[in-house]
């Protein structure tokens, strides 16, 4: 089945959502989500989203924090415009909907400001303790109400469909995409999709780790997809660990927000010793990176399975009033957390590196746009400042917008004729334990190899696992009919190695990337991108 349109937008997260209602007022719109439109990493995003909002506050502070957390490696450019671009579109999120929590005391109707790690300032914008999914639902709301959008749940995109694949020709203007190849896995059909314009807004891959915050969404399909075209990817050995993950052996990925640091919890040990002051001047609210590091240092010396964030000495009105998510969560573990301290460990959560993209969203593969946490834009560098991730996403959906609007009414249809799915291997697998078994060993070894801290021993094991297992995997791909898993194990294992081929080249440490063998930073050869391309 082959649909035609304007714009096919893989993911239904704040990035492909916010880009969706603007392109609708250009033409048709399919966006492509391979679960339910809400389910995405930002449906679960808790404390909130950064922009200057204060008298107390400037640009200037922001631009700062933004610039200090990322370790020198952030693109200066592109730091100012989203920071001076922020309170803009979070203007336009209201007028779509979106309810952000505010402070009624003392008669003034303000945004309630929460602060972060690393932040100087209060600016965190939120909904309680449940931003992004006020978010989500906002953002759908609206986008369903436009009549030139279509939303396909439970479609998953497999590949890119490219000019030069199709055509075979090889000179630049073939190095265009012109589609995308998608499973429509409840039905087990494969749809091609045609469209002036592919965007890609498919979010992270927290799932390559073994112990993550994110969604099982999040298994890295659009760097896969995009890499496999040939697109540029860069920076992906900056993976963000954030510090305060539930521990508890039945829940599931769930994050204990930076905001609840933000509002005085301090980190213990089990013994209940505070231990962040000789790591960093912010003690507790030290930027990620420091945090999640110093703890993984107090795990290994004490052998404990985990530390303790302590909010007790707050008062319980305000906990469960700017809590009330977090707070129900843990007492459903039977912790009470206005009386006892969370205990908490660290957990793979952010991709700072990504599909590079240029100041418009644009890729190195024409009319592919790519933005959100599937991008690498320069705004994160070495490690990304809490809360600026939603910022990201809503800034450059509006340039990509503004981008592509200049230019659409000079598009015409293609008359390409895309050949349908190969189907390959049309066998049924007789061993799905292949897949589980291969998904639950790369996760294994990305978390002990290649986790917060690195050495070039263990690079190269990963390296070297990791090239036996995507082999392996590329070898059961081409003979088995496809399934959801297939193409999800098939993409982490893609990632999982551009993430090691990442950490071993750059021979330094600097934000999430710490390997002992290079402890220090070395800005003479390594203040730069690490950039790569299939070969
Ligand atoms: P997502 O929201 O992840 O959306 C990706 C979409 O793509 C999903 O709909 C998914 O189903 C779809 N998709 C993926 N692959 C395919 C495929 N092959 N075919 C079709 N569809 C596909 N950031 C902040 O700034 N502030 C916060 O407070 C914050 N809190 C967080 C809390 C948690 C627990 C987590 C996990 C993240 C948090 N983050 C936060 C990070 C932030 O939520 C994400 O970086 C951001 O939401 C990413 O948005 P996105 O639109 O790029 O991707
Ligand atoms: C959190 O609430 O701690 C997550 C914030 C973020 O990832 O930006």
């Amino acid at each position: 089945m082959e649909t035609q349109t304007d714009f096919l937008i893989l993911g239904s997260g704040i990035a492909g959502l916010s880009f969706a209602i603007k392109a609708a007022e250009l033409g048709t719109v399919a966006i492509v989500t391979k679960k339910g439109k809400f389910e995405s990493n930002t449906n679960y995003a808790q404390g909130g989203i950064a922009a200057v909002q204060d008298e107390e506050d400037s640009f200037a502070y922001h631009i700062q924090d933004t610039l200090s957390c990322g370790a020198d490696l952030c693109k200066e450019d592109v730091v100012r415009f989203v920071v001076e671009e922020g309170p803009e579109r979070i203007k336009e999120l209201v007028q779509w909907g979106v309810e952000f929590t505010r402070d009624e005391s003392g008669g003034n109707c303000r945004y309630d400001l929460g602060r972060e790690g690393g932040h100087s300032r209060r600016r965190v914008l939120h909904a309680k303790d449940l931003t992004g999914r006020e978010i989500e639902r906002a953002l759908n709301d609206h986008a369903s109400r436009k009549k030139t959008v279509h939303i396909y749940e439970n479609f998953i995109a497999i590949d890119l469909i490219m000019e030069s694949f199709v055509t075979g020709r090889t000179d630049i203007s073939a190095n265009r995409c012109i589609g995308a190849y998608v499973f429509d896995f409840h039905n087990n059909r494969i749809h091609t999709f045609k469209a002036k314009y592919v965007i890609l807004a498919t979010g992270g891959c927290g799932k390559v780790y073994l112990v993550t915050t994110n969604p099982d969404i999040a298994t890295g399909d659009g760097i896969a997809m995009a890499y496999r075209a040939g697109a540029q990817i860069a920076n992906m050995e900056f993976i963000q660990f954030h510090p305060t993950c539930l521990f508890h052996p039945d829940a599931k990925s769930f994050l204990i927000s930076e905001a609840v640091r933000g509002e005085g919890a301090i980190l213990r040990l089990k013994s209940g010793e505070p231990f962040m002051e000789g790591y960093h001047p912010m003690k507790s609210l030290a930027p990620r990176d420091v945090v999640a590091k110093a703890i993984d240092t107090e795990l290994k010396r004490s052998g404990d399975d985990y530390v303790l964030l302590d909010i007790s000495h707050r008062d319980r009105d305000f906990i469960m009033s700017r809590f009330p998510n977090i707070y129900d969560k843990c007492l459903l573990y039977g912790i009470d957390m206005a009386t006892d301290p969370i205990p908490v460990v660290p957990a793979a959560h952010y991709l700072c590196g990504g599909v590079m993209i240029n100041e418009h969203g644009e890729t190195s593969i024409n009319r592919l746009f790519a933005f959100g946490e599937v991008a690498c834009s320069g705004l994160h560098g070495a490690n990304r400042l809490a809360s600026n991730s939603l910022l990201e996403a809503i800034v450059f959906a509006h340039r990509a917008f503004l981008r592509i609007q200049r230019d659409f009414k000079n598009i015409r249809d293609e008359d390409i004729t895309i050949p349908p799915w190969d189907p390959r291997g049309a066998t049924e697998s007789d061993e799905s334990i292949v897949v589980s078994h291969n998904w639950d060993e790369i996760r294994l070894c990305m978390w002990h190899y290649v986790g917060i801290v690195r050495s070039d021993k263990r690079l190269e094991r990963a390296d070297r696992r990791i090239d036996l297992i995507s082999r392996e995997i590329d070898d059961y791909y081409r003979n088995f009919v496809i399934t959801r898993d297939l193409l999800e194990l098939r993409n982490i294992a893609t990632v999982a190695a551009i993430i090691v081929r990442c950490a071993r080249m750059r021979k330094e440490s600097r934000g999430l990337h710490f390997n002992i063998d290079f402890p220090e930073r070395d800005d003479v050869h390594w203040r730069r991108d690490s950039i790569i391309a299939k070969p």
